[in-house]
């Protein structure tokens, strides 16, 4: 999409963003004026993915494993010592757990790992970031779902059912944010050319998907201040190579 001003002075927090859709979703939003704060485990990886920024000091990284409560504190504490306010919170950290094992033999560590970060750590994140988001102007909130968070799939184990308890947590988020204007919404990203596209289908060719810029166009427009919706779950692919700014 060609770059505007329309995420002008936002401030975007994008969780899992040192790689794949969170990274491609931050780049996008950098292009269209917002000031991002990149997040990942990994400090230098995150320092080079912000060096590839056009304006990198506009933007910040924090370093934090939020697969446990103690890390979602280190998160919101280090965002909270960058900005005052959050204007969009984008909550794309993940992992997909061990592929095409079926539950009868799932073990029950991957289980607990994969719930917690794909659902308890972004009800966390929001939880502790909402005294900042309350701050935000016309602010945002983007679960990231799937489409095996609203079909179970055999062989997707506890990744389907963390999806399907992400669409839960935006639909009762948005609800009892509604009264104080705080938008809520889920993006089925579609099959998008990332590390965990490639390791839960290794015989695809990556070259043949969208990259994660592709299918940023709705994260930017439920990004925007003036867009109203709220509590709705949309499919990134419906939005592909259109203009959010129109
Ligand atoms: N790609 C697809 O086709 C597709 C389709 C549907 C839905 N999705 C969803 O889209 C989101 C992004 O997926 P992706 O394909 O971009 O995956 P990815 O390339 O594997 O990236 C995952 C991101 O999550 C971060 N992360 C992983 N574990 C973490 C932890 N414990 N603490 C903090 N950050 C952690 C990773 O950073 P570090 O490893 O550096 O910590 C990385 O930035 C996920 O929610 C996924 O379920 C993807």
């Amino acid at each position: 999409m060609m770059p505007t001003g329309i995420l002008s002075n936002r401030i975007c927090l994008i969780t899992g963003s040192s790689r794949g859709i969170g990274l491609g979703v931050a780049r996008v939003f950098a292009e269209n004026g917002a000031s991002v704060v990149l997040h990942g485990r990994d400090e230098s990886v995150l320092r080079r993915s912000l060096a590839e920024f056009s304006e990198p000091k506009r933007h910040s990284y924090v370093a934090a494993d939020i697969n446990t409560p103690e890390g979602v504190g280190v998160l919101a504490a280090a965002f909270l010592r960058l900005h005052e306010k959050l204007d969009v919170l984008v909550h794309s950290a993940g992992i997909l757990g061990p592929p095409k094992i079926p539950l009868a033999e799932y073990p029950v560590e991957s289980w607990q790992d994969v719930l917690h970060l794909n659902l308890t750590a972004p009800f966390l994140v929001t939880q502790a970031l909402l005294p900042a988001l309350r701050k935000g102007d016309s602010p945002s909130v983007i679960f990231v779902s799937s489409g095996v968070g609203y079909r179970g799939r055999a062989g997707w184990g506890a990744y389907s059912v963390s999806k399907f308890g992400v669409e839960g947590l935006n639909q009762v988020w948005a609800d009892e944010l509604k009264a104080e204007s705080i938008r809520v919404n889920a993006v089925n990203p579609g099959g998008t050319r990332t590390q965990m596209r490639a390791a839960a289908y290794p015989q695809e060719d990556p070259m043949t998907l969208p990259t994660p810029e592709d299918i940023a166009p709705v994260f930017v427009w439920l990004a925007r201040a003036d867009t109203e919706v709220t509590g709705q779950s949309v499919e990134a692919r419906d939005w592909v190579g259109r203009d959010p700014a129109n």
